[in-house]
C-alpha cells in the first residue's frame, strides 16, 4: 500500500460507500441496485431510482463537461472517477465524487457497472480525492469479484423474470449488503496497516446481527460463538456470503410455524483450517432434500463458494432442526481473546 493512502486514512474513514449498480444491456442504462448508503445519501429510495438512468440526479449547474467524462468513460468500459454536481431529492446539490468500473463475468463480457459515489460536501472541489480514489480502487478491486459472483448468479437465476422485479432486488439486496460490509471492514484494516487481512470475527458477527434485526422475531434466539481470528480477504469474503445464505435460511425456512427457536454460528479457526457451522432447532430440511444440491439460488451460491474455497461441507442430522458444517482450509491468524477481533 502506498504511502498516500496512509495520509488520507481520516478522509477515508468517513466513505459512506454508496453503490449503484446499473445494467448497460438493458436500454438507457438503468439502476438495477442501489444501498441503503446511498438512500441516506441522496434522499432517493430504492422503488424511486431503479429503472432509472443515473442523470436524474443531475440538475442545472451540473457541468457538461463532467457529465460527457461519464459519457466517454462508459462507452469505453473501463475504470474512471469523476467529480460532478448532484442534487438530492430535496433539492440540495452536493459535489458527488463518483467511482465507476465495469462488472465483468467469467468469460470477461461486461455484464454491470458499479459506481461508488462520495459527497464532498456542497463547496469548490477538496483536495484529498486523490488518496480516496486510490484506496477506494484498492479495496474495490479485493471486492468485485465476489461482488460479480453474486451479481452473475442472480442475473441466471432473474433471466426469464422482469429484470427489475422486486424479488430479484431483495435477493441481490441481502447477498450486496454482505459484501458492503467487507467494504467497511477493509477500511478499518487499512487504517491498521494490515491490509491483506481482515477480522473476520468481527465482519462474521456483523452480518449475524444484521440478519437477525432484519428478522425482527424475538422468539428466535441467535448464539454467537465467534473466536478471534484474522483471515485473508478473498477467504472472509466468501466465509461471509456463506454465513449469510446459512443463517438466512434458518430464519426464513426452519421455524414456519413454530412458537420458538434457537440459531447458533459457530466460527472457530485451528491451524490451517476454519470450522463454521450454522444450526438451528426447527424443522430440518425437507425428507426428500439433497440441499444444497438442487436448490435453488442459495444452494447454487453455497455450492460454488464452498467449490471455491476448497471446502467440505456436511449435513448433519440432530434429530431436531438442521446443522451444517463447512470445514475450509485457510491461512488464519488466530487472536487472543483480549486482543481486539
Ligand atoms: N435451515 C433450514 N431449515 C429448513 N429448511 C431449509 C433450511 N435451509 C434450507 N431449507 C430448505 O431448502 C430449500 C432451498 O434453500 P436455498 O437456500 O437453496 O433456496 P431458498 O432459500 O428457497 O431461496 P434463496 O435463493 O433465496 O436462498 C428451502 O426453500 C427450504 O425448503
Ligand atoms: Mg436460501
Amino acid at each position: 500500500m502506498s504511502d498516500g493512502f496512509k495520509m488520507h486514512q481520516l478522509a477515508l474513514e468517513r466513505v459512506p460507500f454508496a453503490i449503484v449498480i446499473t445494467n448497460p444491456h438493458i436500454e438507457d442504462n438503468p439502476i438495477v441496485f442501489v444501498n441503503s448508503a446511498f438512500t441516506r445519501l441522496t434522499g432517493y429510495s430504492p422503488e424511486v431510482s431503479v429503472g432509472r438512468n443515473c442523470r436524474f440526479l443531475q440538475g442545472k449547474d451540473t457541468d457538461p463537461e463532467s457529465v460527457e467524462k461519464i459519457r466517454a468513460g462508459l462507452k469505453e468500459k473501463g475504470e474512471f472517477a469523476v467529480e460532478l454536481l448532484n442534487y438530492k431529492a430535496d433539492g440540495t446539490p452536493f459535489r458527488n465524487r463518483l467511482f465507476v468500473s465495469p462488472l465483468l463475468d467469467t468469460e470477461g463480457e461486461l455484464q454491470y457497472f458499479i459506481g461508488l459515489q462520495r459527497a464532498l460536501g456542497d463547496g469548490s472541489s477538496d483536495q484529498v480525492t486523490g488518496g480516496i480514489d486510490e484506496a477506494l480502487r484498492e479495496i474495490h478491486h479485493r471486492v468485485k469479484n465476489h461482488l460479480s459472483m453474486v451479481v452473475g448468479m442472480i442475473r441466471m437465476q432473474a433471466r426469464s423474470q422482469n429484470p427489475t422485479s422486486l424479488d430479484n432486488y431483495t435477493a441481490l439486496a441481502r447477498r450486496i449488503e454482505t459484501l458492503q460490509f467487507l467494504y467497511h471492514e477493509m477500511t478499518g484494516s487499512m487504517q491498521t496497516g494490515a491490509d491483506d487481512d481482515i477480522a473476520l470475527s468481527a465482519y462474521v458477527s456483523r452480518i449475524a446481527s444484521a440478519i437477525a434485526y432484519l428478522d425482527g422475531r424475538e422468539s428466535l434466539q441467535l448464539n454467537l460463538d465467534l473466536g478471534p481470528m484474522r483471515a485473508p480477504v478473498d477467504t472472509a469474503a466468501r466465509v461471509g456470503l456463506l454465513v449469510s445464505e446459512l443463517l438466512t435460511n434458518a430464519y426464513q425456512h426452519a421455524f414456519d410455524g413454530l412458537a420458538e427457536g434457537l440459531i447458533e454460528v459457530h466460527l472457530h479457526g485451528s491451524d490451517g483450517m476454519i470450522d463454521l457451522v450454522v444450526e438451528d432447532n426447527g424443522l430440518g430440511l425437507p425428507a426428500d432434500s439433497a440441499w444444497p444440491d438442487r436448490g435453488n439460488l442459495g444452494g447454487k451460491i453455497v455450492r460454488s463458494l464452498v467449490t471455491g474455497l476448497n471446502a467440505r461441507l456436511s449435513i448433519r442430522d440432530t434429530g431436531r432442526g438442521t446443522r451444517i458444517e463447512i470445514r475450509i482450509p485457510a491461512d488464519v491468524t488466530l487472536l487472543d481473546q483480549a486482543e481486539p477481533a
